[in-house]
């Protein structure tokens, strides 16, 4: 096994031979590497004598020690547990993620240890995690201490069937290849984070940095009924202006295209035969129109045969699937992207079905498809939407204008991509868990909201997706807003329901949190995209003393940016247990304060959940959300938490919200700080972004 420092903290490994295709061949940005050698050095808290590579007859093969207690997070979208010592996870990009084993739309072969590493293997292939699930008899001598059993017979279902993890190892196996490469990063708390936290962002910073969205990407989505035609779609947009919803993003599902699925890429002549109206009508009322579409092409589309010669050997949905990692794919896929639908003004795409699904027939490629690349179908699951993105991200760069989308798959690296990740499952319960589990792996997902069971589900669904990367309403499926019926009989039947306009009040309020809370969020996204720390993350990547609690009755809780932290609760959870971190903290909602590294049990009405700010924090909320998507001047009001602390305070990002010029310096950061209850504003790096589109409001202080 060779191991070698390449940054501070960061070391590669591999033994054996490495695989043709390695996804950090193919990275979105290249490393910050000004940013990770600023960092300080760390080694890696495991002696590297006791990382074993091998290769067997089946593969490759790693194995790590495991220490008992050692808590280990990520493989990306998973749902169920955050801890995942103690389970077996297989990662196979895959739509139908049956029975919890690790299959997802975004299964990443990374994780972090609580011990303070982490580890991702540089392959498109499936992997296997065996985290603590058995344990070897004397061939891997161990330092650390075996976990005690108690020497009596086992005879409860809880006994035998619980998740226990064994001291012993944590392995990871790569099945036909001849060898393994990869990266292993070191945290160090005294780098200011928690372990975990410093390890999360410098697998982030490796990846080339947080994505950076529009202003408009972080308000309120709204996708229309699939098969709408363009005066329906107007007539919903209207609506949703008329109502005073706050919906920055309109998406349109397939019924655009003449044919999908597979897709022509192509307004349909009878349904949208006056598009180019449409959309500047769309346009006029300050939507950003966001298009929904496939990678495989239909026979009819103009792309079909001149991309052939780049299709694979297997068809999806009758249109062929290209190869986008070969540049001229890319350029015929995105040539025409760019001709006819960036020119028109489209904001961004999602990209459905790009991940593949063993158990719902027709509509994907067999791992042994053939690509002109030699790529094959296994390890394209894994890539095609990570090319997809690059495509469409070029198109959007070359026009100096920034996008913010929607994709069914990542992968490993993508903390770059600007595509939020969304699932096709739908149980709340499992969407919070995904919420809470995303953020270690680098990527960022959308618990988008389409139907419910009541009030209550719709309200609780509602607020996840107020504190998650994304508020959406993808009502792709259905004619009328959930406001007027949740349902999805009854929409359909146009029922109107009697409290309605209370759903619909209740709804515009809940969107009016979300883009109040813009800024700040824009602002968590700079620090993502500078330094690499998640907007949105569970409170275990942060705070040590919420570890451990998973199994304790304890709800879940996730950081929104650096000082707003969010319990998601489901429908009936009216009364729950949650640990807050150590500090204190201030309820969102009344401003009740409460003192940290304690438990409490709460109770909440369905239209809240336990959502708490820091004592000592600024939040720049802004006041007139439409700004949002309308280009008016932002309001900020500088909320000021503030009692025990002599002094508080906050920052905001700026700069002109849509293009790429930050990159090269153009922007300006308010620096707020408060004390003894007088607001001083500075600014850094003014660039004349400052004031420009801003202006401070009289600052509010609680406490
Ligand atoms: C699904 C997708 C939905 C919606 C639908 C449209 O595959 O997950 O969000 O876009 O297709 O037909």
């Amino acid at each position: 096994m060779q191991i070698n420092k390449i940054f501070p903290g960061i070391y590669e490994f591999s033994f054996g031979e490495r695989e043709q295709f390695e996804p950090s061949k193919y990275m979105l940005e290249p490393s910050k590497t000004e940013k990770l050698n600023a960092l300080s050095d760390c080694r890696l808290p495991i002696d590297a004598d006791l990382i074993i590579g091998e290769v067997t007859g089946r593969g490759a093969l790693i194995t790590l020690p495991y220490s008992n207690g050692e808590e280990i997070y990520g493989f990306g979208l998973q749902s169920g547990k955050i801890n995942q010592a103690g389970c077996k996870r297989l990662l196979k990009t895959n739509a139908d993620a049956q029975g919890n084993i690790g299959n997802s739309h975004s299964a990443i072969p990374f994780y972090v240890s609580t011990k303070g590493y982490g580890i991702v293997l540089d392959t498109m292939r499936y992997t296997c995690f065996s985290c603590a699930t058995s344990k070897p008899h004397k061939t891997y001598d161990l330092s650390s201490p075996k976990t005690e059993e108690k020497d009596d017979i086992k005879v409860s279902e809880a006994d035998l069937y619980s998740q226990k993890s064994y001291g012993g190892v944590i392995t990871a196996e790569i099945l036909t290849v001849k060898g393994m490469h990869g990266y292993l990063f070191a945290g160090n708390s005294q780098s200011g984070l928690d372990c975990v936290a410093d390890v999360c962002r410098r697998y982030v910073l490796f990846s080339g940095g947080g994505a950076m969205p529009p202003l408009w990407g972080l308000g309120v989505w709204y996708r229309a009924c699939g098969q709408f035609n363009e005066t329906e779609v107007l007539d919903m947009a209207s609506l949703l202006r008329d109502e005073n919803m706050p919906v920055s993003v309109l998406g349109l599902e397939p019924g655009w295209h003449s044919h999908a699925y597979s897709c022509t890429y192509k307004f349909d002549k009878g349904r949208y035969g006056n598009y180019k109206n449409t959309l500047k009508k769309l346009r006029d009322m300050n939507y950003n129109v966001n298009l929904w579409e496939h990678v495989f092409v239909h026979p009819d589309s103009d792309i079909y045969k001149p991309l052939e010669p780049y299709a694979a050997d297997y068809e999806v949905w009758g249109g062929i699937v290209p190869d986008l990692s070969i540049d001229e794919a890319r350029n015929i896929y995105g040539g025409y992207h760019d001709n006819y639908l960036l020119e028109e003004g489209i904001s961004g795409f999602k990209c459905d079905e790009c991940d593949g699904s063993d158990f719902t027939g027709g509509w994907s490629y067999p791992d042994h498809a053939k690509f002109p690349s030699g790529i094959d179908g296994e390890q394209m699951h894994s890539m095609l939407p990570m090319y997809y993105q690059k495509t469409l991200y070029e198109l959007f760069k070359r026009r100096n204008k920034r996008t913010w989308g929607e994709v069914r798959a990542q992968h490993s690296y993508s903390a770059p991509y600007p595509f939020i990740l969304y699932s096709d499952w739908y149980e709340h319960k499992d969407y919070i868990s995904m919420v809470l589990n995303m953020g270690f792996s680098g990527i960022m997902y959308s618990p988008e909201i389409r139907t419910a069971d009541g009030k209550a589900d719709l309200y609780r669904r509602m607020l996840t997706g107020i504190f998650s990367p994304k508020l959406e309403m993808n009502i792709w499926f259905m004619p009328m807003p959930m406001w007027k019926n949740y349902n999805y009989d009854g929409n359909w039947k146009k029922e109107i329901l009697p409290d309605s306009d209370q759903l619909r009040d209740d709804c515009r309020r809940f969107m009016n949190i979300r883009t109040s809370l813009a800024p700040y969020l824009y602002t968590a996204f700079y620090k993502y995209n500078t330094e690499g720390i998640a907007p949105v993350r569970a409170l275990q990547m942060d705070y040590p003393e919420c570890r451990g609690k998973e199994n304790q009755g304890y709800i879940s809780g996730i950081s929104f940016g650096d000082d707003i932290i969010a319990y998601p609760l489901t429908a009936n959870q009216l009364e729950v247990k949650l640990y807050l971190p150590n500090g204190i903290w201030y309820c969102y909602f009344t401003n009740v304060k409460y003192e940290g590294g304690k438990e409490y049990i709460l109770k909440y009405e369905i239209d809240k959940i336990p959502v708490f700010v820091r004592e000592g924090a600024i939040l720049p909320i802004l006041e007139n959300v439409n700004a949002v998507f309308d280009g008016s001047t932002l309001k900020i009001k500088p909320m000021v938490y503030m009692s025990e602390t002599k002094t508080a305070y906050g920052i905001l990002y700026t700069d002109d919200f849509k293009s790429f010029d930050f990159e090269k310096g153009f922007y300006s950061i308010y620096k707020f700080e408060a004390r003894n209850g007088k607001l001083n504003v500075s600014y850094e790096n003014n660039n004349g972004y400052a004031n420009n589109n801003i202006e401070i409001l009289d600052a509010e202080f609680i406490g």
